[in-house]
């Protein structure tokens, strides 16, 4: 798999806090939070909400409240107080919402999604139910890419990895020699995804953050979130906020 052929690389950044040994300004970042911001938005444009805007302090979610918007939010999993309602893919399913922007702040993913939106970067938010349609759109840059796994407060997360060497094995496939990999994040990422494959869903229970979802009972995501390929969206954070290219 290693390979200094091909023009573009292909990277995984395993945590935020890893962000600046990575860090591009003209790279296309596949951003995942598969427990759960990354996959309730592509729930989210499924349901055909019209855009997400994602913020980092609870402040600015009051803000947008005042403002009028529909607020959605979690600190470690608990639904904020300024919020509608918290950050289960399925609240992000109500048909009400359709046509609406929502306001997203969540414990690690809005964070990270702040962080990369630097320079000429292209931001992608990627999750399982997305995972062709995003890897064809990051391709299509023809720009390095790097797989930024949002993690849990700055910690290594099994299930955004497994996300990166799904995504990683995908690209390196489909890129038609103009992808390759020197790095062992990327590598490592993908033999983890080849061991977890045949069922991605069974894999997942060793995973700290699907346990703490079941001791706050917020588990019923975990079926839904494990499905690949449901999904065509490509959502992409364009200045404040985050719309469906797909
Ligand atoms: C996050 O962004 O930290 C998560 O998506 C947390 C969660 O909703 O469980």
């Amino acid at each position: 798999m290693y390979s200094e052929k091909g023009k573009y690389t292909v990277e995984v950044c395993f945590s935020p806090l890893s962000w600046p040994l990575f860090e591009k300004e003209n790279a296309v970042i596949i951003l995942t939070d598969i427990f759960r911001a990354t996959t309730s938005i592509c729930a989210a444009f499924q349901n055909k909400v019209k855009s997400i805007i994602p913020v980092a302090e609870i402040l600015e979610s009051i803000a947008y409240k005042e403002k009028g918007y529909i607020v959605s939010g979690e600190r470690d999993g608990k639904k904020l107080d300024c919020a509608e309602f918290g950050n289960s893919p399925f609240n992000f399913m109500e048909p009400r919402l359709q046509g609406k922007t929502v306001v997203m702040n969540t414990t690690n993913g809005t964070q990270a999604m702040k962080m990369v939106q630097k320079g000429n970067n292209l931001v992608g938010i990627g999750a399982f139910l997305n995972l062709d349609a995003i890897c064809n759109w990051a391709m299509q840059q023809k720009r390095p890419v790097i797989v930024f796994c949002a993690g849990w407060k700055n910690r290594f997360s099994l299930e955004d990895t497994l996300f990166a060497g799904a995504a990683v094995n995908y690209i390196l496939k489909n890129g038609k020699g103009d992808f390759h990999t020197m790095c062992d994040s990327a590598i490592a990422s993908v033999d983890i995804w080849h061991q977890a494959r045949i069922n991605p869903r069974a894999y997942i229970e060793k995973a700290a953050h699907r346990h703490r979802l079941k001791k706050m009972g917020l588990d019923d995501i975990l079926d839904y979130s494990m499905q690949l390929n449901i999904n065509q969206c490509i959502p992409v954070l364009v200045d404040e906020e985050i719309v469906d290219m797909g």
